[in-house]
């Protein structure tokens, strides 16, 4: 009992400052919840790493996913996201390929998401165009309201083929009818592959297009 007792309240204590420092930049509790139970519960019966949730590119105020991934700085020196394709004018109904490089030294695992929405006019924040993936390594995911598309990685695109560098390719396609210029946000992550949200690396990138 006495060597019992100790050792449950550090454990404790390690749990509640995880959350409550969680609660600060997580308000909702579903994400809290998220982080927190992986702690609590066998690594693996979440999968996070099988696609982050939407709104998590650090575009129109939203955030990036270093509220999970919080422990490293943002856009930290020795590594570094470039997102190619992205023409300077896009032509109305054009499909383009698009590809996110991710780079750091001993980039193992990793991931990303990019969204593309209009950024002035009438339709400022509103999904600009059509995502398509190309393989198995990148999926689509919708905003809670479903007005928004992302594209981001799946289970099987997290794997880097080579140690350093990895790299998702996929379409878009852009909107028939534009209605100003389009701003992408991507977020990416170059992860150490522990299976948990710490010791990762967050890298941004934002870039706009033109109509023709
Ligand atoms: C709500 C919290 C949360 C957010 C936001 C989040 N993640 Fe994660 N992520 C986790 C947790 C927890 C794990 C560990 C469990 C797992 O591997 O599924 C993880 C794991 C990962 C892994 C595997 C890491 C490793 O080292 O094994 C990748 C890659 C990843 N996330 C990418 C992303 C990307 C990219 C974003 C933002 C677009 C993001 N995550 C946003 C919670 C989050």
């Amino acid at each position: 009992m006495e060597h019992e007792e100790p050792g449950r309240i550090r454990g404790s204590s390690a749990f509640f400052i995880l959350h409550s420092s969680l609660r600060r930049i997580l308000p909702c509790s579903p994400l809290v919840l998220g982080l927190a139970l992986p702690v609590a519960l066998p690594l693996g019966l979440l999968a996070f790493s099988s696609g982050p949730m939407p709104n998590m590119t650090g575009g129109f105020g939203e955030p990036t996913c270093r509220s999970c991934h919080l422990d490293q700085p943002l856009n930290a020196p020795g590594g570094s996201v470039r997102v190619t394709g992205i023409p300077e004018t896009f032509q109305p109904g054009h499909a383009y390929e698009i590809a996110v490089q991710l780079e750091r030294e001993d980039l193992r695992r990793g991931g990303f998401e990019i969204g593309a929405r209009f950024s002035s006019g009438p339709d400022r924040g509103a999904q600009a165009g059509t995502w398509r993936p190309l393989d198995a390594r990148v999926q689509l995911q919708k905003s809670a309201d479903g007005t928004l598309s992302f594209a981001q990685h799946t289970t099987a695109g997290t794997l880097a083929a080579t140690r350093g560098a990895l790299q998702w390719s996929f379409e878009w396609t852009a909107p028939a009818h534009a209605s100003g210029p389009v701003q992408f946000n991507t977020a990416a992550n170059a992860s150490n592959d522990d299976a948990s949200p710490l010791g990762d690396f967050i890298y941004t990138d934002e870039q706009s297009s033109k109509s023709r």
